[in-house]
């Protein structure tokens, strides 16, 4: 349902946002600009100096009065995120925003690699089930507009090859984030809804250590943060953001083509599959 204006109140400065993942990236952007509308911000993050510079530049940015915590926190582990909504709850009273963001890459093949396809599974679907889990219930109980907003990837809908694990952990957020909204919008006088943060292309810490230079492709994170408040205060559940490769149309020709793998019985990844190059360019020309 787009243009609720009960999502003013949910950005509205005195209220609260929790973000993992919150030191760098897109989670740092996002506690910037939170609190630059006067919301007060928990940042949660793995510690060490990176989170507390993080923490400095959040303070810079902060008005109306807005407080700024940062909770080291590995959000892998479920009483570690116990801890962070007893801190939140304890601090500031409220938490109208929580966004389940931290994320890692590097996972693997499908037969590679163990000990890091555990690792990566634990960080990035781990976390966002823990934070789920734990702050839900707590968050349906203020009776207060609020939101939680899940960060996913393209990757887990068109499942590139390359990093299968990664691919693996977000179209597992994509699923349970759907089935959470689900959840929450049949729950009688539920005030809180969830949303799914699809981040093109972004140049952040993950790309940064890669790459030492912005691509122009790419998106900056305060880009993607405009877009995803734009976006869920409409009321969208996919916040599926372009980036300056890649336009709207692209992405919904190759989301198209990939659900078409199924229906008309493709080896999978066929956009990816020598024998389908042609086809699927001039599918994706077609949709031009
Ligand atoms: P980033 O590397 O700049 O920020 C990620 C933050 O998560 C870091 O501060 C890191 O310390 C933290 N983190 C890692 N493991 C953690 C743990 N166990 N507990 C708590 N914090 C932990 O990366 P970026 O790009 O801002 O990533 C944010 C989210 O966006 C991730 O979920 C990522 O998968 C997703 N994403 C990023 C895209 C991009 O192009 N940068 C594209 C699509 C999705």
């Amino acid at each position: 349902m787009a243009g609720e204006s009960r999502f003013h109140e949910v950005f509205d400065a005195g209220r609260t946002a929790v973000i993992t993942g919150a030191a760098d990236g897109i989670g740092l952007t996002a506690a910037q600009t939170f609190a630059s509308l006067g919301l007060n911000v928990v940042m949660a993050d793995l510690g060490g100096d990176q989170l507390w510079r993080a923490a400095g530049a959040v303070r810079e940015k902060a008005r109306d009065g807005a407080g700024v915590e940062a909770i080291q926190t590995d959000v892998a582990d479920p009483a570690q995120l116990i801890r962070l909504r007893e801190r939140a709850f304890a601090r500031f009273g409220d938490v109208a925003v929580l966004m389940n963001n931290a994320g890692i890459g590097g996972g693997g093949h499908a037969f590679e690699q163990p000990d890091r396809w555990a690792k990566l599974l634990a960080v990035n679907l781990g976390g966002v089930i823990n934070g789920v889990q734990v702050f839900t219930q707590a968050m349906i109980d203020q009776d207060r507009p609020a939101v939680i907003i899940n960060t996913g990837s393209k990757q887990g809908i068109t499942t590139p090859p390359g990093d299968t694990a990664y691919n693996v952990s977000k179209a597992a957020i994509k699923v349970l984030t759907e089935g959470l909204q689900h959840t929450l919008r049949e729950t009688p006088g539920c005030r809180v809804s969830a949303h799914l943060l699809i981040p093109g292309f972004t140049y952040t810490g993950m790309i940064r250590r890669r790459i030492a230079e912005k691509p122009p492709g790419a998106w900056t994170a305060p880009q993607v943060v405009d877009f995803m408040l734009e976006r869920v205060s409409a009321g969208d559940f996919y916040i599926l953001c372009p980036d300056n490769d890649t336009p709207r149309a692209l992405d919904d020709a190759r989301m198209a083509w990939a659900a078409h793998d199924i229906i008309d019985n493709r080896p999978p990844l066929s956009r990816w599959h020598r024998d389908y190059r042609d086809a699927f360019g001039a599918f994706v020309a077609g949709k031009g």
